[in-house]
């Protein structure tokens, strides 16, 4: 099968973390050229100040698929100590789809599609303190429909059909990939 993403240019930011690493490997195997960056210096000695689409353009003159991968969870229950945090998480995870709308809305004259991916639990660097907890992760688990390997791979695989021209009629459209999560 030839590359999906070959000739595209994608940045993405995070690169230092799991999924970024993830993606931006994917995005290689699939022929795309990936620009990253990560805040973490320790990471990902790539770090270059977040310029990242700046540094895209000066460099290739465009961006074909941009991943805004880079940030931190705050996972936690209503009712706990640090739930201000665990709020302004799910606030924002519901923001983003509403922002993915708005982008495809805005950018459409302009030939740009905007698509989000909410993901379920994944095992990276973020999510390791907490699946350590064993009565976290059980609780967890049984919310969760579908028994898989919850690897970054399963997200990265999707985020490359959604960068590429397969998806070219999904716009403004969120993909849930997480087991199908309650
Ligand atoms: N792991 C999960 O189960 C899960 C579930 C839902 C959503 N997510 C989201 O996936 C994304 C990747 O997280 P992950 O699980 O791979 O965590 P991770 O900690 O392994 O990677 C996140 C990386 O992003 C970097 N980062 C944070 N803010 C940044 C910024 N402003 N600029 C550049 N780099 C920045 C961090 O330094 C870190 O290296 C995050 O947006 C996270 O909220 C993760």
């Amino acid at each position: 099968m030839a590359p999906r993403l070959l000739i595209k240019i994608c940045p993405i930011p995070g690169t230092g973390g799991s999924m970024g690493d993830a993606k931006a490997l994917k995005f290689a195997q699939e022929g795309a050229k990936s620009i990253g960056c990560d805040i973490d210096t320790a990471s990902d000695a790539a770090t270059v100040e977040a310029q990242l689409a700046s540094l895209a353009i000066e460099t290739y003159g465009l961006i074909d698929a941009l991943y805004n991968n880079a940030a931190m969870a705050y996972m936690s229950w209503l009712d706990e100590a640090k739930n201000v945090y665990g709020t302004a998480h799910t606030v924002a995870k519901g923001g983003f789809t509403a922002m993915t709308r708005r982008l495809a809305m805005e950018g459409r004259n302009h030939g740009l599609r905007a698509k989000s991916i909410s993901q379920g639990l994944i095992e990276t660097l973020q999510t390791a303190p907490l699946l350590v907890d064993l009565d976290w992760t059980a609780n967890v688990m049984q919310k969760i429909m579908l028994e898989c390997s919850n690897q970054p791979a399963e997200i990265s695989a999707v985020a490359s059909f959604l960068a590429s021209d397969e998806s070219s009629y999904i716009t403004a459209a969120d993909i849930r990939v997480g087991g199908m999560a309650a």
